[in-house]
């Protein structure tokens, strides 16, 4: 049997990170430039139910059943299996590859979860749909770091850019022209789920205080759905500075992101925020297409470890 493999991209988050967790809207597209990748290779002379996972970039590897019931790739294949029904895999390893940074804000963890998932499926001889992925993938997150919005996996198992809102249906965004993002790492690492938390304690002890922020994200996020579906994408700068002083206000910035946010803005983008959990992380810079070598290029002057430009792709409606 040849081996079997499957890749999900990194995202951004364009709008609304955090007060999505709050039932607000938020926008997010997938970053095509970095992925995930699992590769299957079934290992007939083994027993049946051996399940070898590799992670040759932690330099790691471990038998299915010895990982803890908390492990993320653990809980990933423990969750396709159940879903399948599926008691006892025929003996098998998978290679987890990943060149998406973790706890950068680019959904390293959701795309490692959507790969394997639709890679293990696969083997097992199933394609799962998106939805089903994306359900999988949240499982994971949820047991993993407790309050995530979903978001992350959705973007990342659909694979388009969203208009998202905890709980209901699946809105797939489709703009009306292309856009480039140029995207900056402060190569400061801050998992999304200590942010999360703190913010969450803090809206505990104030709701009156952050209640307003999250609305005014909202609002925020619904007028950029709009210039996005018109193709009016320059307007979207000034929305994203907006959106960066509410995540401030929100606690989620520090020195580095605000660093690299005006960064981008004295080298010519038309707006730019945080991006994801913040703290850490990613920025992104919304950039008029002679501008963004520049920018990425003031980016790293400005400390940034990394930068990505990527476009998010006009929608061409069916002919
Ligand atoms: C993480 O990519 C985005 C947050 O809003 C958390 C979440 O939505 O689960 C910070």
């Amino acid at each position: 049997m040849p081996a079997i493999s499957a890749s999900a991209s990194g995202k951004i988050i364009l709008f609304g990170e955090h007060a999505v967790v709050y039932g607000r809207p938020a926008i997010a597209a997938p970053v095509e430039q970095v992925r995930a990748r699992v590769v299957v290779t079934a290992e007939p002379r083994r027993r049946l139910g051996s399940v070898l996972i590799q992670t040759p970039d932690l330099g790691g590897q471990a038998y299915l059943d010895e990982l803890p019931q908390d492990d993320p790739l653990g809980l990933a294949m423990r969750l396709t299996l159940e879903h399948l029904g599926v008691s006892r895999p025929p003996a098998c390893t998978l290679w987890v590859s990943s060149t998406i940074p973790i706890a950068a804000g680019l959904g390293s963890g959701a795309a490692i979860s959507v790969a394997l998932c639709r890679a293990f499926a696969e083997f097992l001889g199933a394609e799962l749909p998106a939805e089903t992925v994306s359900d999988l993938a949240f499982e994971v997150d949820r047991i993993h770091h407790g309050t995530p919005s979903g978001i992350d996996n959705t973007v990342i198992a659909y694979a388009q850019p969203i208009f998202f809102v905890r709980g209901q249906p699946i809105q797939l965004l489709q703009p009306a022209s292309q856009f480039t993002l140029i995207i900056g790492d402060t190569g400061v690492r801050s998992p999304t789920a200590a942010a999360v938390g703190d913010l969450r304690k803090a809206w505990q002890a104030d709701p009156e205080r952050y209640e307003p922020l999250f609305d005014a994200a909202a609002e925020i996020a619904i007028r950029a759905r709009g210039w996005i579906e018109s193709g009016q994408v320059q307007r979207l700068g000034a929305l994203m500075d907006e959106n960066h002083v509410l995540l401030c206000e929100m606690g989620v910035s520090s020195a580095e992101l605000d660093r690299l946010v005006e960064a981008a803005r004295a080298a010519g983008a038309w707006g730019a925020k945080l991006s994801g959990g913040g703290r850490g992380g990613n920025m992104l810079a919304l950039a008029p297409p002679e501008r963004t070598a520049a920018i990425a290029e003031s980016l790293r002057q400005h400390g940034a470890t990394r930068t990505i430009t990527t476009t998010v792709r006009a929608h061409k409606p069916p002919q």
